[in-house]
């Protein structure tokens, strides 16, 4: 089996409903980044932050994985495929994805103030719990915070990304800026050799030669790197 990686990016789940960070109606306009996605913010205000999260997660809830998530999922019938998100949203999985590797933290998931990465105390959130309070508390006793990566912190999931990329055959890339790091550079880390693939709508800035661009959306922009590209491959 011939193994792909993919590397995705918020504008993967735009088509679900859930808005870009960059670019028109973004959310980091609506909402100041240095307030709710950096530890900085967090210290200064933490409900605001975890309000933040939470109305993330109530709009989670209200969402599905669109059909380009489904055929990226249903790539695993004929390739060894690993999903590699920017993503904080669970539509990979709910699509069927059994690869997927998180940079950037989940929002169904929350952890230790104190050790964010200690395995004992991170925990899924159920439906019916996703309104976290200042006050609740880890199985450590600080504060429950959301397990995401923010803004000047270590992004430690990108080894595990980097290691996925041994033996690549295909990389594709789809909805991202490209803007941040390291997840941008992981593009650097993919032999001159491995074809790569890149959907998104709009113009996305790529230092590398001999990129396939499908300037479309998630959806039909994986029909047509489907039909048009993988199908010769196999
Ligand atoms: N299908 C595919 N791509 C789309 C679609 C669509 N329907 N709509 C928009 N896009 C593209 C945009 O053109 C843009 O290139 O998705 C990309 C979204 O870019 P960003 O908003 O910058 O999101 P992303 O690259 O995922 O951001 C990276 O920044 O703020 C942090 O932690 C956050 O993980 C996030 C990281």
């Amino acid at each position: 089996m011939k193994k792909i990686v993919v590397l995705t990016g918020a504008g993967m789940s735009a088509e679900s409903g859930i808005s870009t960070f960059r670019g028109a109606n973004g959310l980091w306009d609506e909402y100041p980044v240095e307030q709710v996605a950096t530890p900085e913010g967090y210290r200064a205000n933490p409900s605001l932050v975890l309000e933040f999260y939470n109305t993330r997660r109530r709009q989670l809830l209200e969402v599905e994985p669109n059909e380009g998530h489904k055929l990226l999922a249903g790539l695993e019938s004929e390739f060894d495929v690993t999903v590699v998100t920017q993503n904080v949203d669970n539509l990979h999985e709910r699509a069927g994805s059994t690869k997927v590797i998180h940079l950037h933290g989940e929002l169904m998931k929350v952890c230790s103030s104190r050790e964010p990465y200690n395995e004992k105390y991170i925990k899924t959130l159920t439906p019916d719990e996703i309104e976290v309070k200042v006050g609740d508390l880890a199985a450590d006793g600080s504060q429950l915070r959301p397990f995401i990566v923010w803004f000047g912190e270590a992004v430690p999931k990108i080894e595990d990304a980097i290691a996925a990329l041994a033996g690549v055959d295909i990389f594709i890339i789809i909805g991202t800026s490209l803007n941040v790091y390291p997840a941008a550079g992981l593009l650097n880390y993919v032999p001159a050799s491995v074809p790569v693939y890149l959907i998104d709508p709009n113009e996305v800035n790529v230092t590398r030669q001999g990129v396939t661009v499908i300037r479309k959306g998630a959806s039909e922009g994986m029909r047509t790197l489907i039909d048009g590209y993988l199908s010769k491959i196999k």
